[in-house]
């Protein structure tokens, strides 16, 4: 199964899943990494890796539609099978969400459906939560309402601050993300409806 990561920035989920895919263990190949940030960490560690990496501008272009369409032509071309979003800092239009349906996917910081989009973890520290955590999901037209994959929790302390939730989140996140694209490399994840079910063999 081909991959390509999309990152704005430090690109640490991106750094999870190339160090699965060395150890053999994503059952994948990242064959490349995109960014609309021409400084973001992310790509540096692509290069790093060998991985090709696409700085695309959003400067360039007269709107959304027509930059997630370049986005979309650079991924058909180079035809991949899965798009992981890892910290992507751009809503995704509607057009590109069905161009590639059921292709993306997605790590948020959070129990979704709590807590959806920017500051998950601040979020849950205001609302007083005793358990938060992330999720993969399935990247549909809203933001982060997709099929939900598979969560891991984690505790909310007293004296947490946002940085020290967001490393207990983050920990989890490089746990989670690579055993997903595992098992969607491995024909395991099904999706009925708007929900997910993992099989426990492998299907080939
Ligand atoms: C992660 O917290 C992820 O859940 C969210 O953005 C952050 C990206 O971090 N979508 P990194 O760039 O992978 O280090």
């Amino acid at each position: 199964m081909r991959i390509a990561v999309m990152a704005s920035g430090r690109g640490s989920n991106l750094q999870a899943l190339i160090d699965s895919m060395e150890k053999g263990e994503l059952c994948a190949e990242i064959v490349a990494v995109l960014s609309n940030k021409e400084d973001a960490l992310a790509l540096e560690r692509a290069r790093k890796h060998g991985i090709k990496d696409y700085f695309i501008p959003p400067e360039r272009y007269p709107d959304r539609e027509t930059y997630d369409m370049a986005v979309g032509d650079i991924l058909e071309k180079i035809n991949v099978d899965l798009i992981c979003l890892a910290g992507f800092m751009r809503i995704l239009s509607e057009k590109f969400v069905n161009r590639f349906h059921n292709r993306i996917i997605n790590i948020h910081p959070s129990l979704l459906p709590a807590f959806p989009g920017l500051n998950a973890q601040k979020q849950a520290l205001d609302y007083g939560v005793k358990y938060t955590g992330c999720t993969v999901h399935f990247v549909d037209a809203g933001v982060d309402t997709g099929p939900i994959i598979a969560q891991r929790v984690v505790p909310v302390y007293d004296d947490d601050t946002v940085e020290s939730l967001s490393a207990r989140i983050l920990e989890q996140e490089h746990r989670l993300y690579p055993q997903v694209v595992r098992l969607i490399a491995q024909g395991r994840v099904v999706l009925q409806g708007r929900k997910v079910r993992i099989l426990k063999e492998e299907v080939r």
